[in-house]
């Protein structure tokens, strides 16, 4: 016997009123309405999505951060703030912060919750206990670690020589430097030789040149039509697909060697209680994290002080590494200030790093944030929304770091590395790449564009969670310093 009419519209009408009821308390009684933010933010999240799989989603809050202040509503349940008040908070109250939110799921390696992936504060803190140490500036200033890193920095040195007359796409060899070091504060003496040997150079290409945004965009939000597109979408966006650095990985942590100074070393000791699966996906992970990261800054970095309006930078880098040959990298003051300003120009995670905000809500930055709500600053609107604190924003001014005036709040407002405890765990490691290269390149050679490149090209191109020059190319050309400096007409 089939159901009554009656009972049918009556089921269909409560349906529809719970929807109802359900898309009422979301949109129009939501308490995230008192926020700014464009009206369809309010009712869908698809704009943002668009933008998103467009690898434009940092461009379109940067721009929404323009026009609304530095709170915005980017999507029903999901706000961006842009203030040092909201970095605080969401990033560092109670050491490290609100909880990430499922994005993280996405970079989960060997099915395995690595210490980037961990969701839950407690375990973060059980795994950063075991790890952290290695990464300890006192353990990167370390001779045998800086060795490694000044030993890479002279192969690059090598490149730029042989490229004199021509040029040098920094794109690949930066990736190449960045892979070699991090893999030699990981592994030594496994590391790799990348800028040396093809081998190692195609296990980089395979992690630099990885297309999978929109693939694993889908796989996020929609698994079902994931499924369904199956084999179709592997033809219009590939999979993540890392063969080779996985058993690049998987084959180094079978060592039972690797130096003192090594996180291989650290994590296979007794202080630690990771498993042969678990150092691997640690490893993987930190791998992929120091190779984007340290070679899109530098790339970033270097392209801008390769313009002409640029040059004086160059000139008075170059002074200050002449006037101080023994001076330790992290005492030259000029050299600190051009890498803070690259970073806060160009940060190569620049995006939103979402958080859920904890039971009972809170108050962010002067608007109660209810519960369950994703929040995230990005580094590119920290870095340039507050005019008073970094005034002319989108001017590469490395002088602005040289201002005793200010310095506080420069800091509180600097978010290249995150901020708290969930904050880069590799910055003493990045900062001490990025400096022994500068300073290794810009004692012997001035840098120009190659008149083949364009500005479009180092446009920002976002992936998950970092950003890349769009072209996936920056051709330099290198002269020796000593010579005649360029024309720039
Ligand atoms: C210029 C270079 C780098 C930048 C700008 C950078 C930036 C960041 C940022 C913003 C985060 C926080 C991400 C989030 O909350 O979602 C992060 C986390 C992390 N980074 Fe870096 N990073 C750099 C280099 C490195 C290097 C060289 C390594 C390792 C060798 C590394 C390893 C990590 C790890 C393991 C985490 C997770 C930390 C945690 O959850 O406790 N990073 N990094």
């Amino acid at each position: 016997m089939g159901m009554s009419p009656v009972l049918v519209a009556c089921l269909g009408l409560s349906a529809l009123l719970l929807i109802g009821d359900a898309l009422l308390r979301r949109t129009v009684l939501s308490p995230l309405n008192g926020i700014p933010g464009p009206a369809l933010a309010r009712f869908t999240s698809l704009v943002l999505k668009w933008h998103e799989f467009n690898a434009r989603r940092t461009a379109y809050v940067h721009g929404l951060h323009r026009r609304y202040g530095p709170v915005v509503r980017i999507a029903p349940n999901e706000v961006s703030f842009a203030s040092a008040a909201a970095v605080k908070e969401i990033y560092c109250s109670g050491g490290s912060g609100y909880d990430k939110t499922e994005f993280y799921d996405l970079f989960k390696v060997y099915g395995k919750r690595t210490m980037f992936t961990t969701l839950n504060k407690e375990h973060h803190a059980r795994k950063k206990r075991i790890l952290a140490d290695r990464y300890a500036n006192t353990n990167v200033v370390r001779q045998p670690s800086l060795d490694g890193i000044a030993e890479r920095a002279a192969n690059f040195v090598k490149k730029c020589s042989q490229s004199v007359g021509g040029s040098l796409d920094l794109y690949v060899h930066l990736h190449s430097y960045a892979f070699d070091c991090v893999t030699h504060h990981l592994f030594h003496p496994y590391g790799t030789d990348s800028l040396q040997t093809e081998q190692d150079e195609a296990i980089m290409r395979e992690v630099t040149f990885d297309d999978s945004l929109q693939n694993r965009l889908v796989g996020y939000y929609s698994p079902t039509l994931h499924k369904v597109l199956g084999k179709l979408l592997y033809w219009l966006a590939k999979p993540r697909q890392t063969p080779l650095a996985d058993n690049f990985v998987l084959g180094t942590c079978s060592k039972t060697d690797a130096a003192p100074f090594t996180l291989l070393d650290r994590m296979q000791g007794p202080s630690s209680d990771l498993d042969q699966l678990d150092v691997a996906a640690e490893c993987l992970d930190h791998m992929v994290a120091g190779i984007d990261t340290t070679g899109d800054a530098l790339c970033f970095l270097m392209w801008e002080l390769s313009q002409p309006r640029s040059l004086p930078h160059q000139a008075r880098l170059r002074a200050e590494l002449l006037a101080n040959p023994g001076a330790a990298f992290d005492r030259l003051p000029f050299l600190d200030a051009v890498v803070l300003e690259g970073l806060r120009c160009f940060p190569p995670i620049p995006m939103s790093l979402p958080r859920h905000v904890p039971r009972g809500g809170r108050a962010i930055d002067g608007y109660a944030v209810p519960e369950g709500t994703v929040v995230s600053c990005q580094a590119y609107s920290v870095h340039r929304i507050d005019q008073a604190v970094f005034p002319k924003p989108e001017v590469f001014d490395p002088d602005r770091w040289l201002h005793p005036d200010g310095d506080a709040e420069r800091k509180r407002l600097f978010f290249a590395f995150a901020s708290g405890g969930r904050g880069c765990v590799g910055k003493h490691l990045a900062l001490a790449e990025m400096k022994v290269l500068l300073r290794a390149v810009y004692t012997s050679f001035t840098t120009l564009p190659d008149p083949a490149m364009t500005a479009e090209s180092m446009d920002m191109s976002d992936q998950l969670i970092s950003s890349r020059p769009l072209g996936q190319a920056c051709l330099l050309a290198f002269s020796p310093a000593t010579s005649q400096p360029l024309s720039t007409d």
